[in-house]
């Protein structure tokens, strides 16, 4: 079984603001993350049980070029993600990553590479441990 982590919802962190102007999200709102290197959305993550898991991040991309992302977990960078446009800012998509992950609260940061900044975030789904 899996938990769903809002990115709207405390101890969520949104470097930007939480809208709802786009539709399609989950729960109240979503992050729009300043449009800049380094502004990032970060939820905190707690697990059945350390070890692997599997992370589901939605995302909405409108713009035109991708939105690249180090997928930073409690404070190390363990993939890149690479949100590509979906064609709407009402579009949403899910990227999928594997990271390992402690049993107690872990960090999972998107810290974004491009002056762009992040795609919108909607929520982070943590699946269990494999
Ligand atoms: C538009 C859009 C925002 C988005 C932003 C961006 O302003 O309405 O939701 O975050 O573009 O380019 O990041
Ligand atoms: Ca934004």
């Amino acid at each position: 079984v899996g938990e769903r982590y809002e990115a709207e919802t405390a101890p969520a962190v949104c470097q930007g603001t939480i809208d709802s102007n786009h539709t399609g999200y989950s729960g109240s709102g979503f992050c729009n993350g300043d449009n800049a290197v380094g502004a990032y959305a970060q939820v905190t993550v707690t697990p059945e049980a350390a070890g692997t898991a599997t992370l589901g991040i939605r995302f909405a991309n409108g713009a035109t070029g991708a939105r690249p992302a180090n997928l930073v977990v409690n404070g190390t960078t363990v993939a890149t993600v690479s949100f590509e446009p979906t064609g709407a800012w009402t579009t949403w998509s899910t990227k999928t990553v594997t990271v390992p992950l402690n049993a107690d609260g872990n960090t999972v940061r998107l810290d974004p590479t491009g002056s762009a900044g992040l795609p919108n975030i909607d929520y982070v789904d943590v699946g269990s441990a494999a």
